[in-house]
C-alpha cells in the first residue's frame, strides 16, 4: 500500500521586507545577504497572523478539494506557539469545520516538527487506510531586529493531506534518523525571539545532514546518483547549497549537474519568503514541484533539521499526474500581493507583533477577503476570523 502526500498548500503572510534595504540598514554589504546568504526577501506577519492562522490559511488552499470526513488526524507542529497547553490545531478544527471524531495534537522539536507530524501521519494512514491526516507546519522565525539572525527570519505555513494512493509523493520505508542534546538554537518560554549560536547550527546541521544521508544509503543500498532531486530543510538558501556540496562530492559531472539543478528550482520559494522553520523543507518540496521539471518517478530525497537537535532523511516518488495537485501561479500570486515595507515600518510590525493585543481589542486585518487572521483576545481567549 502506497502512502504519501496527495495535497499541499502554502500560506505566507502579505508584507516583506526586501533584503538590499535590510542590508543598507545595518551597513552591510548586499551581496552578504543576496549570496553569502542567499535570501532575496523575508515575509513579515504582522500582529494578526500567527501559526494558527497562517496553518488554518495553508490549509484553505485544498480544502475544498478533499473529503472533510474522511479526515481522521489532525496533527500541528510548531515552534510559534500559541498557547502552553491548548494545541493550535483545535482553533484549526473549527475553522476547517473538521468533524468532532478527528484526533488531533500539537508537537514539537523545532523545525522538525512537519516531519513528526508527517510520519506519524503516515503510521496512522496505514492502519486506518479508509481516512487521511492532515499535517501542518506553521511558524514565524524571529531573531531581533540587527541581529545576525536577523537576515533569515521569514513567516509561513505548509499544510499537507497524507492519504493511501497519494497524487503528489509516495513516500518510502524506511528512514535514517539521529538526535543529540545540544544547544544550537532554542527560545525559552519567556521569549518571542530565538536564541541560537549561529555558526555552531550550522555545522551541527552539516554533521547531521552527512550521517543520516550516508545512513540511508548504506540501509537501502542506494547510491547519490539514484537520486533526482535531494532537497533540505532550508533556515536560508546557503545553508541548502552547503548540504547539497557535500552529497556531490565526489560525484561524476551529469549527476552533480542533476543535483544542482535540482537543488537551484527546490531553493526558488524559500528564497523570498525566508525561514518557516517547521515548514522549510516542505516548502523546498512545493518550490522543486513548480519549477523542477520532474517526471514522474523521480526519487526525492527529503533532509529535515531541528535544533536542540534532531535530524532525519528519507525519500518518496514523484506520482504521475503530480503537477494537476499545484497552482504555481497562484502561489507566485501569493507572493507578488505582499506589500514591501521599508525597514523603519518592518521594525514597527516586528516590536508591535512581539506584544500581546490588548485583552478586549479587536484587531483587525489588511490582508485580502476570504483570509484567516488573529483577531485579538476576548478573556484571554484566542479569536480568529476570516476577513
Ligand atoms: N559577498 C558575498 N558573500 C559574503 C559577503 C559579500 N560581501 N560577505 C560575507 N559573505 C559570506 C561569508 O563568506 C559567509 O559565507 P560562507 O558561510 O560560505 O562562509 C556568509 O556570507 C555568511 O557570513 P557570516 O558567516 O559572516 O555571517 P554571520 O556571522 O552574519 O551569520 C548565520 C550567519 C550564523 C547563519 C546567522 O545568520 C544566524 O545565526 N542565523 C540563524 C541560525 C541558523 O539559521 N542556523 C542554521 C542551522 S540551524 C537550523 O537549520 C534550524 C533553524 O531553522 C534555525
Amino acid at each position: 500500500m502506497q502512502v504519501g502526500i496527495d495535497k499541499i498548500g502554502l500560506f505566507t503572510p502579505n508584507k516583506y521586507v526586501d533584503m538590499v534595504d535590510l542590508a543598507h540598514a545595518r551597513n552591510q554589504d548586499p551581496n552578504k545577504f543576496l549570496i553569502g546568504i542567499g535570501q532575496s526577501e523575508m515575509s513579515v506577519a504582522d500582529q494578526t497572523q500567527d501559526a494558527v492562522s497562517m496553518g488554518i490559511n495553508a490549509t484553505m488552499k485544498y480544502i475544498d478539494r478533499i473529503d472533510k470526513d474522511k479526515v481522521g488526524l489532525l496533527v500541528f507542529g510548531t515552534e510559534s506557539g500559541i498557547d502552553q497547553s491548548k494545541s493550535a490545531s483545535l482553533f484549526v478544527k473549527t475553522a476547517l469545520k473538521l468533524k468532532p471524531e478527528v484526533r488531533t495534537f500539537e508537537v514539537k522539536e523545532a523545525c522538525f516538527g512537519l516531519t513528526a507530524a508527517l510520519m506519524i501521519a503516515r503510521d496512522f494512514v496505514r492502519v486506518h487506510p479508509h481516512q487521511t491526516a492532515i499535517v501542518i507546519g506553521s511558524d514565524i522565525a524571529r531573531y531581533g531586529i540587527n541581529t545576525p539572525g536577523e537576515v533569515t527570519q521569514g513567516a509561513g505555513s505548509i499544510s499537507m493531506l497524507i492519504k493511501t494512493d497519494p497524487s503528489i509523493l509516495a513516500l518510502n520505508d524506511g528512514h535514517s534518523a539521529y538526535s543529540e542534546d545540544i544547544n544550537d538554537f532554542w527560545r525559552p518560554n519567556d521569549s518571542r525571539v530565538a536564541m541560537v549560536d549561529g555558526k555552531y547550527s550550522t555545522q551541527v546541521y552539516l554533521d547531521f545532514f552527512t550521517k543520516t544521508f550516508n545512513d540511508y544509503k548504506k540501509e537501502k543500498n542506494l547510491a547519490t546518483k539514484d537520486f533526482d532531486a535531494l532537497i533540505y530543510h532550508l533556515p536560508f538558501t546557503k545553508m541548502g547549497l552547503k548540504a547539497n556540496r557535500i552529497a556531490v562530492e565526489d560525484q561524476d559531472e551529469k549527476t552533480t549537474e542533476k543535483l544542482q539543478n535540482s537543488f537551484e528550482a527546490s531553493k526558488q520559494l524559500s528564497r523570498h519568503v525566508g525561514n518557516i522553520y517547521t515548514a522549510s523543507l516542505y516548502m523546498s518540496l512545493l518550490s522543486l514541484l513548480e519549477k523542477g521539471n520532474l517526471p514522474a518517478g523521480s526519487l526525492v530525497g527529503l533532509f529535515s533539521y531541528g535544533s536542540g537537535a534532531m535530524g532525519e532523511f528519507y525519500s518518496g516518488n514523484l506520482v504521475p499526474g503530480y503537477e494537476k495537485e499545484i497552482n504555481p501561479v497562484a502561489d507566485q500570486a501569493m507572493l507578488d500581493r505582499r506589500q514591501k515595507l521599508t525597514i523603519a515600518e518592518y521594525e514597527d510590525v516586528f516590536n508591535t507583533a512581539l506584544k500581546d493585543p490588548v485583552d478586549g481589542k479587536e484587531l483587525t486585518s489588511d490582508d485580502a477577503a476570504g483570509t484567516w487572521y488573529f483577531a485579538g483576545t476576548q478573556g484571554h481567549i484566542r479569536q480568529y476570523k476570516q476577513k
